[in-house]
């Protein structure tokens, strides 16, 4: 089978979020599996773009209302992905450092979907499907239905997933004039209150839509940013598959970003070997219980909650635990992770920043990951974590709710709270420190989170059967 992956992000050639991580890895294990998968991303100025070679393999043109737009396809030329890799580039719109965040992102877009499509429009064979990922390739199921240029394109199959519907891609219904012509009688397939949304489109236009858990999809029905309604209408064609995360590069045995690798058989030494080169580096105790926190520091994450989080931690708990913070966000949680270093000397740090490498290595010493999540469609992070023997402390919803079991259950592994309060992150710590204090069980816990598979073999073959269902 031939599937063409259309996404803003793709691990290691553009990263925001885990979009890129699923993106990067699932159309590997389906070359792996027999089948041809490859990937097409806008063509960012990225350090991958630089230090990659690239050869030409299509050049078209277009025109977006009255602007008329050249654009050039590229190929990463050695398959260094193990699948193959394009690049949509158009000239001023689409080439920058940084992948979202631009006044003119719906037409930048706009356009990378209308290039995407100008280009297979002109492929001798069809892909079997094209599966679009979030807003940003949502309008592509509407087009190849819909465009009269694309008539070519009507009957091949889609599938929409969704990794965060919080974000739709609203559009002014003037900019529906981007759209090569359609069939104006169908205009309220774009809409949705009012105005172009393209992830709504997308989930009435896409063969079939899913979600990147079973449990965010439950959770949509009832909160979806607007959309609940659609989601209960189009109920029949939804579902859920849990993302996998890359044996390959997430491997703590192989990894080549952390100190020491390490098994589930002499996880004791490597974990501590690691952790002191993070304590060492970051002026933290290595004795002590680490609990980090790796993402966006944004709401959807409750990183608001986390400066108080932490303060009350460390003064309840003095002595008691150390806290490491990466990520990168909103300019006002930024700025009270960092203002509180001073306070708590030893024992806090917070790097405010993307850093790929320093994550491996967090996974691999720290010993407790807390995700706060308010919405969490999947979440990668707590599967990183227990694959590197951290526990997670997540907040009972969607992916999380999905995949960590509490340790008070029969053969659970993580520790779980429902309400992304205060309160609720305090009791958590608290059980934590005690987990901490319990070396047996504390072991006993490593070792059972580390032999849990969640690679991407089981839920490739559920995307594959969703494919076979549209085709
Ligand atoms: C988004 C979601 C996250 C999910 C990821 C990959 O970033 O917020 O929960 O794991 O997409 O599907």
């Amino acid at each position: 089978m031939e599937i063409i992956h259309v996404s803003a992000e793709c691990y290691p050639m553009a990263k925001v979020g885990g979009l890129a991580d699923v993106v990067g890895a699932l159309p590997k294990y389906q070359q792996q599996q027999g089948h041809i998968a490859k990937v097409v991303v806008p063509m960012y100025r990225t350090k991958f773009l630089y230090e990659n070679e690239w050869e030409v393999v299509h050049k078209g043109n277009f025109a977006m209302e009255k602007m008329n737009f050249e654009f050039t396809i590229i190929k990463e030329s050695k398959n260094k992905l193990g699948f193959d890799l394009y690049c949509v580039d158009i000239n001023g719109l689409l080439d920058r450092e940084k992948v979202y965040g631009y006044d003119d992102d719906t037409e930048r877009f706009c356009a990378f979907q209308i290039a995407v499509l100008e280009w297979i429009n002109k492929w001798e064979h069809l892909p079997n499907v094209v599966h679009v990922h979030d807003h940003h390739a949502a309008l592509i199921p509407f087009m190849m239905q819909h465009c009269f240029a694309y008539n070519k394109l009507k009957n091949t199959a889609t599938l929409l997933t969704i990794h965060n519907a919080q974000y739709q891609g609203w559009m002014a219904w003037e900019k529906a004039a981007y759209l090569p012509a359609w069939n104006t009688w169908l205009w309220g397939l774009l809409d949705w209150d009012n105005i172009v949304n393209p992830l709504a489109c997308g989930i009435k236009c896409a063969g079939k839509v899913n979600t990147v858990s079973p449990g965010y999809m439950q959770e949509l029905m009832e909160e979806a940013n607007g959309l609940e309604n659609l989601f209960k209408q189009e109920y029949a064609k939804c579902s859920g598959i849990i993302n996998g995360i890359d044996y390959i590069v997430w491997n703590p045995e192989k990894d080549t970003y952390i100190l020491d690798n390490f098994s589930v058989i002499d996880y004791t030494e490597g974990k501590a070997l690691n952790k002191k080169k993070l304590c060492d580096d970051f002026g933290l105790k290595k004795e002590l219980p680490l609990f980090i926190f790796i993402g966006r520091l944004v709401g959807e994450k409750a990183a608001d909650l986390l400066p108080e989080a932490i303060r009350s931690a460390l003064t309840l708990y003095e002595g008691e635990l150390n806290f490491l913070i990466l990520g990168s966000g909103d300019t006002v949680v930024e700025n009270a992770l960092m203002n509180m270093q001073s306070s708590f000397v030893g024992y806090y740090n917070t790097q405010i920043t993307y850093n790929e490498k320093l994550s491996h290595l967090m996974y691999a010493g720290a010993d407790f990951l807390l995700m706060p999540s308010r919405v969490e469609p999947c979440g990668l992070n707590q599967l990183y974590a227990m694959r590197y023997g951290t526990v997670p402390i997540v907040r009972r919803t969607g992916g999380l709710k999905d995949t960590v079991k509490d340790i008070d259950e029969k053969n659970g592994y993580g520790l779980c709270f429902n309400y992304a309060t205060l309160n609720d992150i305090d009791i958590s710590i608290q059980r934590a420190i005690e987990l901490f204090n319990n070396n047996n069980k504390m072991k006993e816990i490593r070792k059972r989170m580390m032999l849990i598979d969640n690679s991407w073999i089981a839920s490739a073959q559920q995307y594959l059967n969703l494919y076979t269902s549209i085709i």
